[in-house]
Order: structure tokens, then sequence, then C-alpha cells
């Protein structure tokens, strides 16, 4: 039996990133979970900020923003963003991160996150609550740490953090399957067992 409640944004797990914003001598930091990716080429996304946060004007206003994503060293930093404005912290400052240049954008880069993702807007939708900031994705830097000889992204080793109605929660590297691993030939399941004994 399942209890039917009022209509809510219950979709879960949700990202909650570290988006910068502002440039590297005026900048914030505001914690974002209405996001997500709304075209793959160009690679498209989204945030949905109300109107009162201070990162509101700043991204209006300057049309930028890097999304940085959320590890669970930098969990504690990342929820102060959520609860703190920029109208009375340097984030930035008072939770001991670092502003890195960004290759496109002048919003600051964090550090001490290992995804950062340059964005420029393109579109402001007017919603009720939100309004949301549809950006193209204009440049990408992972941590080499996490980049095989092959150039793919080891997502699993990262200690990303998720949000699920309230809260946070680590993805740990248990992976439960991969893109098409449903319709998998068993001969390439072979291959893959073969690979993974030899590591
Ligand atoms: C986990 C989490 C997710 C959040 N997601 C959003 C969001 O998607 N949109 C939004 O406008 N505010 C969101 N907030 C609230 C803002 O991050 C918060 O009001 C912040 O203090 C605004 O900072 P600013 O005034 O410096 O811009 C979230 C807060 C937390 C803790």
């Amino acid at each position: 039996m399942k209890k039917s409640s009022k209509p809510g944004p219950l979709t879960a797990p949700l990202p909650a990133v570290m988006v910068s914003c502002g440039d590297m001598e005026n900048s914030n930091i505001i914690t974002i979970a209405w996001t997500g990716i709304i075209n793959s080429h160009p690679p498209m996304t989204y945030i949905s900020v109300m109107p009162r946060r201070q990162s509101h004007g700043i991204i209006t206003e300057n049309k930028e923003f890097v999304i940085n994503l959320t590890t669970s060293a930098l969990a504690k930093a990342m929820d102060f963003c959520g609860v703190k404005s920029g109208r009375d912290f340097d984030k930035f400052e008072h939770l001991g991160l670092t502003r890195e240049a960004g290759d496109v954008v002048r919003a600051p880069m964090i550090a001490e996150s290992p995804v950062n993702i340059e964005c420029k807007v393109t579109e402001i939708k007017q919603f009720p609550s939100h309004d949301m900031f549809i950006a193209e994705i204009v440049a990408v830097h992972v941590d080499e740490k996490y980049v095989d000889e092959n150039g793919a992204y080891d997502y699993g080793s990262m200690d990303l953090v998720s949000f699920s109605h309230g809260k946070y929660y680590r993805l740990r590297r248990e992976e439960t399957g991969f893109f098409g691993y449903s319709v998998m030939k068993p001969k390439t399941a072979k291959k893959r067992r073969a690979a993974k004994h030899k590591r």
C-alpha cells in the first residue's frame, strides 16, 4: 500500500551542487538542488533560483555561473552555502575555499571540488517560485586523479553527495550497473568480467 499525499517535488536522489558566481574579486556560492541536464549537443543545463537569493541578482547580471560537484568532504560547506546568504558572508573566505579561474567564464571555480562545469546563461524562464537559468555548458574540468589513461571519468571514486528529501547521502563506490547493462550481450559480459579480474 502506498500513501497518497499532496503534490510536491519528491524526485530523488537529487544533486546538491555548489554554484559559484560573480568574478574572481566579488564572488558568491549558492547551494542548488533544482538542477539537471536539458540537452546533450550542445550540452545544456539549468539551475532554478528564487529571486530573493543574492546569487539570483549576480547571475542575472553576469549571465554566467559554475556548477561545482559536492564531495562528502565538501558537504558541510555545501550545507552552509545553502543556509547563509552572500549578503552576510564571503562564503569562499569563511569556508576557506579556493577560487580558481575558469577557462571561459569570469565566475571562479571551487578548486576543492573534483568537477567544475562552466556555464553561460542563454535564457531565463520565470516560474511562480523560481527563475530557471537555462545555460550552455562551455567548459568542464575534472581532477586528473579521476581520469584514467583512456580519458574515462571515475565518478565512483569521487565520494559525491546527493540530496533526498532534506538529507544528504554519500554516493559510495557500489556500482549496481552501467549504461546499457540490461541488454548486454553474454560475450561483452564475459569480457568485462575478465577485465575486472585483471584489475
Ligand atoms: C540542499 C539545498 C538545496 C538548495 N537548493 C536550492 C535551489 O535549487 N534553488 C534555490 O533558489 N535555493 C536553493 N537552496 C537555498 C539556497 O542555497 C540558500 O537560500 C542560500 O543561502 C542562498 O544564498 P545567496 O543569498 O548567497 O544566494 C538550497 C539549499 C540547500 C541547503
